[in-house]
């Protein structure tokens, strides 16, 4: 292997990753005097929660009657009871006060006529505990939310001496040999140098892994880089089966068109000009949550009722809402439709098709964002060093399906939490510990070997390969067949990685060897995907078995945790936390109202 030199920064935390969860981790990192470094891939404001448009959710009940414990209620229903009861309430009770502090930090909201927050109805969310009409939940910035948010914690983030370190990309944990993470080993991109960041405590916020499949709403960087570090360092990844579609997707583009133009009025047809959702969720219609919706638009194309010469796809209709709604509240929406279906939504409907939007599974963390190792002992045991937040983690609050709008109310109320916990377990006083050199040594010989590679196989077909399969065998519904042909497909194609050709050998902007390292942190979590789905043999939220089409509590109310090694991967499980933070004599909720039961909308 060639001689490597690297530059070592030590640090209190370092983050990885600078979307929505790993700059409110910076932040309150830094607002509490750690001295923090945030290492991106991309610019902070150019990170995926950019594209977030509808909203966040939190009851503040500015447009009529809220409460967190319906919205806690929605969550578990959403999560079709495979969420951790303690995340769950965390997450509801702790929103409004995330919110609130993201309007004080300075984003500029949507307002209502007396200067409220504006909330819009969303998917799933409803009042009375499911029982009353949908509520307005969901905070918006026209459809611009994350954008707005984003830029918000970023410029907070300067203002508290956080420092960033972009377009560095992290390679692998560097990890103690009795398993603490000590930091994380990078690579510049623009002038090729090495850099090791050593921590005391290091927190992976590096997206999903929407573009392990073919279509995908996500941005082409949500290569699920903490998954892949975390699996090369031998800790499990949980719940990977539940992967969401978003019901509107442009069609042919997989672009996002917000759910908020469902919450603002906008309705679904099929090719019969049918507003089919009545039919299947008779109290919600198209603001039933977002897998509900997936499945019954993929059984109309299926039945002969899509649209177009394919008959592939279903109509999205807003031109009956007044173009001041459209222009005030959905403008992001109105140029997505322009520019990628060629459509004037004032005037026609938008073709879409459910399309790849996020991963429930990830990292398993409690809900302070600590990660964990579970043993057979202790299901709850921690990764010392090491946390993960936002759609990296599984914190579990989405369990099997994620409620829109909850996605960014995750990343700020836990990167907040990650924020609090490392402000109690980090000694900003203490030396940091040096990093393990065995360890970078093995992340430099990986670096090595990939910037090296002379296989058969260019890394863009080998991705292309796996898009595939994902897209085909681990899809909205799934039966044994598909499953088992994914799970052999996928392994022999995660078999092929020590098969790769990488044609460029240099180290400055050299995207060949940035795309293989993302290729490698893609596979173990589209293997672990089509595994975990093939073995869990029932339906639950976004994991619709055709031959099991019932939710099974009894045998599968439990987490799957997927350790990957190679093409290899083992299946352990852990049990779902079914306990709340509050007893109900402290005000907490009343545990009837959420044991499960069946999911209707
Ligand atoms: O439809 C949307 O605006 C997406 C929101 C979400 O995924 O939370």
């Amino acid at each position: 292997m060639a001689e490597y030199e690297y530059e070592t920064h030590e640090y209190d935390v370092v983050v990885v990753g600078a979307g929505g969860a790993g700059l409110r981790a910076t932040l309150g990192m830094a607002e509490q005097g750690l001295r923090t470094a945030c290492v991106t891939k991309v610019f902070p404001t150019r990170s995926h929660t950019v594209a977030a448009q509808g909203g966040i959710a939190a009851s503040l009940s500015n447009m009529g009657p809220d409460h967190w414990q319906w919205h806690m209620y929605d969550t578990v229903k959403g999560s079709d009871w495979l969420g951790d009861t303690d995340a769950m309430e965390y997450l509801a009770r702790e929103a409004p006060k995330a919110v609130y502090e993201l309007e004080h930090y300075g984003v500029p909201f949507s307002r209502t006529e007396d200067g409220n927050i504006y909330q819009r109805p969303f998917g799933g969310h409803t009042t009375e505990f499911g029982e009353g009409p949908p509520v307005q939940r969901t905070c918006a910035a026209a459809d611009r939310t994350g954008h707005a948010i984003l830029h918000t914690l970023y410029g907070q983030s300067l203002k508290q001496k956080a420092e960033f370190f972009v377009e560095y990309f992290a390679i692998d944990l560097i990890m103690s040999d009795d398993g603490v993470c000590q930091g994380v080993l990078c690579w510049k991109l623009d002038d090729g140098t090495l850099h090791v960041f050593a921590a005391k405590m290091t927190v992976l916020a590096t997206g999903g892994y929407g573009r392990a499949y073919f279509s995908a709403t996500s941005a082409h960087t949500c290569t699920g880089d903490g998954g892949g570090m975390v699996a090369r360092a031998g800790l499990p990844l949980q719940d990977m089966e539940f992967v969401q579609f978003h019901p509107t997707g442009i069609y042919g583009a997989g672009v996002l068109i917000t759910e908020g133009a469902r919450g603002e009025g906008g309705y679904l047809t099929n090719s019969e000009g049918e507003r089919f959702m009545e039919r299947y969720a008779p109290t919600y219609k198209d603001l039933a949550s977002r897998d509900v919706v997936s499945r019954c638009m993929t059984l109309e194309i299926r039945e002969g009722r899509g649209i177009g010469d394919k008959k592939d796809h279903i109509h999205l209709n807003l031109s009956h809402l007044p173009p001041e709604t459209l222009a005030l509240r959905l403008p992001g929406i109105s140029e997505s439709a322009r520019i990628f279906a060629g459509v004037d939504l004032t005037k026609e409907p938008i073709p879409v098709i459910p399309t790849v939007h996020y991963n429930m599974g990830g990292i398993p963390t409690n809900y302070w964002g600590e990660v964990l190792n579970p043993t057979e002992d202790d299901p709850d045991a921690i990764a010392p060093g090491l946390m993960a937040v936002g759609e990296a983690g599984c914190a579990s609050v989405h369990g099997a399906n994620r409620l829109g709008s909850n996605s960014l109310i995750d990343l700020v109320v836990f990167g907040r939490a990650a924020a609090i916990k490392a402000g109690e377990v980090v000694d900003a006083n203490s030396v940091v510990p040096t990093p393990n050199k065995a360890s970078i040594d093995a992340g430099l010989s990986r670096f090595d070997a990939l910037r090296n590679a002379s296989g058969a196989v260019p890394t863009a077909a080998l991705r292309d390969e796996m898009q595939a399969a994902m897209q085909a065998d681990a899809a909205v519904f799934r039966t044994d067949k598909t499953l088992a042909e994914g799970v052999k497909a996928m392994t022999d194609i995660a078999d092929r990685e020590s098969d790769l050709n990488v044609t460029d050998r240099s180290l400055v902007w050299n995207s060949d060897l940035m795309e293989t390292l993302e290729l490698t942190n893609l596979l173990p979590s589209a293997l672990a995907t089509v595994v975990s789905a093939e073995a869990r043999k029932e339906s639950r939220g976004a994991h619709a078995h055709e031959d099991y089409p019932d939710r099974d509590d009894k045998n599968w109310r439990k987490h799957t945790l997927a350790t990957v090694n190679g093409n290899d991967v083992t299946l352990t499980y852990r049990p779902v936390h079914l306990d709340p933070l509050t007893d109900q004599s402290e005000g907490g909720i009343d545990m009837k109202k959420i044991a499960p039961k069946a999911r209707v909308y």
